[in-house]
């Protein structure tokens, strides 16, 4: 060993990674108990019947403390794939009203897509780290899930 090396002490340190990706998908908003006029006045062009696409941003936010063996927080590779294989194969390219099961009975805006992928990854990753969703729907709109 270096005789200047420094020894760092990572116990108790909490990071956050993040991993950015992307979907398209089509969507309408409605709710079934309204006429179609009340459809029109609260959703507007999202009411459109015959749907409409979005291109949306999705930042999964991990945060807790790095794993000492690895250096790693959580290894990005496994994260990624996780992602793939639970949202963006299940989203990208569908109509989520008619192709994802979750939006059968749930309007797929913006903030309950977001709490949709938040319990589809949640389950996916160890207790002890802290997850967020952060979902554009344009680049002006988006939200965060939790709160
Ligand atoms: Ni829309």
């Amino acid at each position: 060993m270096r005789e200047d090396a420094l020894l760092y002490n990572m116990g108790n340190r909490r990071v956050v990674v993040f991993r950015k990706e992307h979907f398209n998908a089509a969507h309408r908003l409605n709710n079934p108990r309204w006429s179609l006029a009340e459809n029109k006045k609260i959703f507007g062009l999202c009411n459109n019947e015959h749907y409409h696409g979005h291109n949306y941003e999705l930042i999964v936010q991990v945060t807790g403390e790095i794993d000492p063996d690895t250096g790693y927080l959580i290894d990005m590779k496994i994260l990624s794939d996780l992602i793939k294989d639970e949202v963006l194969n299940k989203f990208d390219h569908k109509n989520l009203n008619l192709d994802v099961a979750a939006f059968e009975n749930l309007n797929p805006t913006a903030e309950n897509i977001a709490i949709v992928i938040y319990d589809l990854l949640r389950n996916k990753l160890k207790a002890s780290l802290e997850l967020k969703i952060r979902l554009y729907e344009t680049e002006r709109n988006f939200v965060e899930y939790p709160a």
